[in-house]
């Protein structure tokens, strides 16, 4: 998939749509690239810091529980956690609360605003954010909720930063890789995409993200699917 992106030009030529029309084009195009009974589990990931993976995750989680999908979301940057700042609940108890085996899954998942969207939190702050999210407890969590839900979607770390997204999608059906417009450069985009080959993962889409459109004057997104 590398060598089909030439260059941010290729990436510029993309149409343009409203935020909400791209969402569901995006949960449309997951609909249809994950063929499986049961849960389906989506990591959305980046290169690098902030170029949006919060943002993306919470718009598509959002937009699949609208299609009648019950989803849960689960805040996996146990770094800079921020699912709770923006549903404003509190981050504890949240994922390392379960996995530290403080806490029952059943009590840390809380419902959201949304109908069909539940949310887990990232918890406590820990040490070793890459050893919880590779330890067998988190896979075997995800199995255990994979029973309840319609789509799982994994808000995680920035690749080049971080291992911490790599274990993730060993364990979920594929990913959604966030760019963001004039922030991301070529290699930034290829070194994510080489390190998700190389473990053979299944990108569902680049989402092109913080586009102006001259005409609206508001941000609207982009987006890529292969
Ligand atoms: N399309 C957009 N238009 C305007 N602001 C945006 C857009 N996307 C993200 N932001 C803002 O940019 C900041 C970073 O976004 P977000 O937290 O989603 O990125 P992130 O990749 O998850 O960052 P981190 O690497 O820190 O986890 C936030 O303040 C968010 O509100
Ligand atoms: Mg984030």
């Amino acid at each position: 998939m590398a060598d089909n992106i030439k260059d941010t030009a290729e990436l510029q030529s993309i149409n343009l749509f409203a935020v909400q029309e791209s969402y569901k084009t995006i949960r449309t195009n997951i609909f249809l690239s994950v063929i499986k009974e049961g849960c389906k589990r989506i990591v959305i990931t980046s290169s690098l810091p902030s170029e949006g993976k919060t943002t993306t995750s919470m718009n598509l989680a959002i937009s699949m529980a609208q299609a009648y999908m019950k989803v849960l979301i689960i805040d996996c940057d146990l770094r800079k956690s921020k699912i709770h700042k923006v549903l404003n609940i509190p981050n504890v108890p949240g994922l390392t609360n379960v996995i530290s085996g403080m806490e029952k899954y059943s009590v840390a998942i809380r419902e959201t605003k949304y109908t069909g969207l539940h949310v887990l939190t990232a918890g406590l702050q820990v040490p070793n954010p890459s050893e919880i999210l590779a330890s067998e407890y988190t896979a075997r969590l995800l199995d255990e909720l994979s029973k309840e839900y319609d789509y799982i979607i994994l808000d995680s770390p920035p690749l080049n930063i971080v291992a911490d997204a790599l274990p993730l999608v060993r364990i979920s059906d594929g990913v959604v890789l966030v760019v963001k417009q004039n922030q991301t450069t070529h290699n930034d985009l290829k070194k994510a995409i080489d390190s998700l080959e190389f473990i053979n993962a299944k990108i569902f889409g680049i989402i092109l993200n913080g586009v102006e459109d001259i005409n609206k004057k508001y941000y609207k997104y982009k987006y890529k699917y292969k």
